[in-house]
């Protein structure tokens, strides 16, 4: 089945308050560090979607207990390392990057061999990123193409690296910080600017970290084998997730929305700084800080005049996810907008830059690429009266979302498949729209 919306009408001006899902770097990196503490921990809140599941699978297949009691989740860590895992494991990472990655950071030191596997989509990215600076590290890894399957096999005698992170990629950083946690020694990483949730966790679980901040990089010393208790976590809402119904927002005629409890950690505002570029109106209300991250609520309204924008990509590891909405905003504002050295959209869950490329043309927006940088053609009276059918994208959950969103404001007759695609990363999204007066077949 290809599991098929159809959306046949804009949405009418709304004015609500909602609350979208947790946020899924935190509720996998909640997961990952609860199986290495010493107790039980209890995450609250917690993303219930497919990557999340597919992380709380991975770390039963490695012996640790992990049970939801009401609405919590207890997880039982025996410290470091402390899994117990049987012969011919295999994880099954499903369409998840970061927990493929992450996870891999956790295994330097097994006695036995793990295999990682993942979906048609997860299968066609790079490992080699991740798998190079582990066997710096001793781990012994065997992969095919730089690619999923990958087999590791953890070694006795690791040692600390020096390693530098140039992508502003946090999967990799993580995935190092989390190898170094096993290790004797310090660990020392230079990384470009990304999210930045594993320092807080780590500071807030009084890890022993060391971070530094400069202009364009940061860098960490990891000093290993320091054992850590078991925690409590109250996972805040997804600024990622967010991102969907501040565009639709902003898109749509007279209409307000109050999006209650996300987390609006600096490292993922690139969204919210490029749109306030351009003219929207974003305002946070009600902050709180909570474990070192800080969460608010966001209140956005629609934008009668958007400009364009020329996006520094200083900004685009902090919006990362993000750029798919923000496109749409740009083929609407006022002008030419640029967008620079995006070519990681393209090492993402699909080829999201030649993606967006050919959805943009399909709605009949300008759009000139050289490279990895873009030229959009915005037009502030952008229509569409046509019929369009999205298919054929690796089942790229924010390609699903960004186009029922398209549906939503610029109109058309949309046939979209893949619907399921959703439960990746935001299984309420349908219904939330339909909450908004969204009308979705
Ligand atoms: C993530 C980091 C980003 C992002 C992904 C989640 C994380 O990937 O695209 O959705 O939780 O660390 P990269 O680190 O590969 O850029």
């Amino acid at each position: 089945m290809i599991n098929q919306i159809k959306i046949l009408s804009k949405i009418n001006p709304f004015n609500k308050t909602i609350e979208v899902e947790s946020d899924k770097s935190l509720s996998i990196r909640a997961v990952l560090l609860a199986s290495q503490a010493i107790g039980v921990s209890t995450i609250s809140n917690l993303l219930e979607s497919d990557d999340v599941l597919s992380a709380i699978r991975s770390i039963k297949k490695l012996g640790i207990e992990c049970k939801k009691v009401g609405k919590n989740y207890k997880v039982l860590g025996y410290g470091l390392n402390g899994f117990n895992i049987k012969k011919k494991t295999t994880i099954n990472a499903g369409n998840s990057g970061t927990l493929a990655r992450l996870i891999l950071g956790l295994l330097v030191k097994t006695e036995k061999v793990v295999k990682i596997v993942g979906d048609k989509s997860l299968s066609k990215r790079d490992f080699s990123r991740v798998t190079d600076p582990l066997k710096e590290f001793g781990a012994n890894i065997k992969t095919k193409k730089n690619s999923l399957p990958v087999e590791i096999l953890g070694s006795k005698f690791l040692r600390p690296i020096n390693y530098v992170e140039y992508r502003g990629s946090a999967q990799c950083k993580s995935a190092i910080m989390l190898a170094a946690l096993n290790t004797p020694g310090i660990t020392k990483i230079r990384a470009a600017k990304s999210r930045d949730h594993t320092e807080r966790m780590f500071k807030n679980l009084k890890l022993q970290i060391n971070t530094k901040f400069f202009k364009k990089f940061d860098l960490i010393e990891v000093k290993g084998l320091k054992e850590f208790n078991a925690f409590n976590y109250v996972v805040p809402g997804d600024i990622s997730s967010s991102a969907f119904f501040i565009v639709l927002t902003i898109l749509s005629k007279n209409s307000r929305i109050r999006i209650k409890n996300v987390n609006i950690n600096k490292s993922r505002l690139g969204i919210i700084t490029i749109l306030r570029k351009m003219n929207c109106k974003i305002n946070f209300k009600n902050k709180k800080i909570y474990k070192g991250e800080e969460t608010a609520d966001i209140i956005v309204e629609s934008s009668k005049k958007i400009v364009a924008v020329n996006s520094p990509a200083y900004l685009n590891s902090s919006a990362i996810d993000e750029f798919l909405v923000i496109f749409l905003v740009a083929a609407k504002a006022n002008g030419i907008s640029n967008f620079k050295n995006l070519g990681e959209l393209n090492k993402k869950e699909s080829p999201r830059l030649d993606i967006a490329v050919k959805f943009l043309q399909t709605l009949g927006v300008r759009v000139d690429r050289k490279k990895d940088n873009l030229k959009i053609y915005g037009n502030p009276k952008i229509e569409i009266n046509k019929k369009i059918h999205i298919k054929n994208y690796l089942k790229d959950h924010r390609v699903f979302m960004m186009a029922c969103i398209a549906a939503l404001a610029f109109g058309g007759r949309w046939k979209i498949n893949d619907k399921d695609s959703i439960k990746t990363s935001f299984p309420i999204f349908l219904k939330l729209l339909k909450k908004l007066g969204a009308k979705i077949i």
